[in-house]
């Protein structure tokens, strides 16, 4: 079949997959891919094998999630947190249906291994990061929806999916992230260089960012993987690579206002830290190579320096680039799985 019939059948089929799951159509992984698969640590298998328990209210929420055993926690409809459950090791948190939805405070994966993070809305968190994935390694966060409210500036809400203090071997998929400043954040502080330097492997694929301001993702220290993502109108800066990092970018769309796509510029622009100086801070430069091609648009890249990630070290489906939008807007975010 030629690329633009197939372009027309799946911007068609964009509402039905909305309300039947279809999986990626054959295009793209479905199940876990990346770095959370494949890794020196094994694959991110979160509660299988254990035992399932659903919860619809916080004071459950928090007793499911605690604790190393084996779990698959189920969330029903609307939770508003009081404070900041902890996400023990080998843990699925999954929502049911399409209403799952984490409100008040966000979640922390803090000192975990081997966690997934399925099908939550998770919205509106005011003091902190929709999800801080601290110190741990193996988790999967796919297939969520994080959402708020851009003309609040950068400093109202926190991030939507934080990654810091030598985290490890994570994918980031599926997931819708819109009306929102602070995206994802790799690496929280020049200063950690010995906690997070080697470490910080993250895969972001087929996640969807509209109407966004800074973050898609930006990393320190670290490796991430940036492919098959649609972002449209990203207004400030979406993939930064900074301090050392590296990233590898292949096969994204940028549509609608999107300032700049990708940089490795060393300054932290205002538009995203305007509360340490007026002007931004300066840090050291990070490094980006392209892989397969991108779809810019509009935006500007800016790549000061070349770096030595230039190829996955694992096997991944790549969705040829003309389907990437039909095919993320169709899959992303909640009620798909
Ligand atoms: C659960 O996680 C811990 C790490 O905290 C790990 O050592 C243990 O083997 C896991 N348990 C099972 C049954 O998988
Ligand atoms: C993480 O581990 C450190 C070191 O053992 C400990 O001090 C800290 O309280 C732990 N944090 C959480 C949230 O479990
Ligand atoms: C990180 O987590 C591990 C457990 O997985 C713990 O042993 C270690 O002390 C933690 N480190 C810090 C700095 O919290
Ligand atoms: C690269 O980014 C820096 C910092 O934002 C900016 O000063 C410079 O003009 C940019 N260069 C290009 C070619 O966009």
């Amino acid at each position: 079949m030629r690329l633009n019939n197939l372009v027309t059948i799946l911007s068609a089929l964009a509402p039905l997959a909305a309300a039947s799951p279809l999986g990626a159509f054959g295009l793209a992984a479905w199940d876990v891919e990346g770095f959370a698969k494949d890794n020196p640590v094994g694959t991110t298998t979160g509660g299988n094998g254990g035992s399932s328990v659903t919860v619809d209210n916080a004071v459950d929420f928090k007793a499911a999630v605690a604790g190393d055993e084996p779990k698959v926690v189920l969330v029903k409809g609307e939770i508003n947190l009081p404070a900041r459950p902890k996400i023990g090791s080998n843990k699925s948190v999954i929502g049911v249906g399409r209403t799952a939805h984490i409100t008040g405070k966000g979640l922390d994966v803090f000192n975990s291994t081997n966690v997934i993070i399925r099908n939550l809305k998770i919205s509106f968190i005011e003091d902190n990061d929709c999800i801080t994935i601290r110190n741990s390694t193996r988790v999967w966060v796919d297939h969520n929806e994080f959402a708020s409210d851009i003309s609040k500036g950068p400093d109202f809400f926190d991030g939507q999916v934080d990654i810091i203090r030598g985290s490890d071997w994570i994918t980031v998929s599926w997931n819708y992230f819109h009306d929102h400043w602070k995206s994802s954040l790799i690496g929280n502080d020049p200063a950690f260089r010995d906690i997070d330097s080697g470490h910080l492997h993250v895969s972001y694929h087929h996640n969807y960012w509209r109407n966004m301001g800074t973050r898609g993702p930006a990393g320190r220290f670290g490796h991430q993987h940036v492919y098959n993502n649609l972002y449209v109108d990203f207004h400030y800066q979406a993939i930064h690579s900074r301090s050392d990092n590296q990233v590898l970018v292949e096969g994204n769309v940028f549509r609608g206002k999107t300032r700049e796509a990708l940089s490795t510029y060393g300054l932290v622009i205002p538009d995203d830290s305007p509360n340490t100086c007026v002007c931004g801070d300066e840090e050291l430069d990070g490094f980006a190579n392209l892989g397969a091609k991108n779809d810019w648009g509009p935006a500007t890249v800016n790549i000061t320096q070349v770096g030595n990630f230039k190829k996955a070290p694992y096997k991944f489906k790549l969705t040829p680039l003309p389907l990437v939008a039909p095919l993320v807007k169709s899959g992303a975010g909640v009620g798909k799985i």
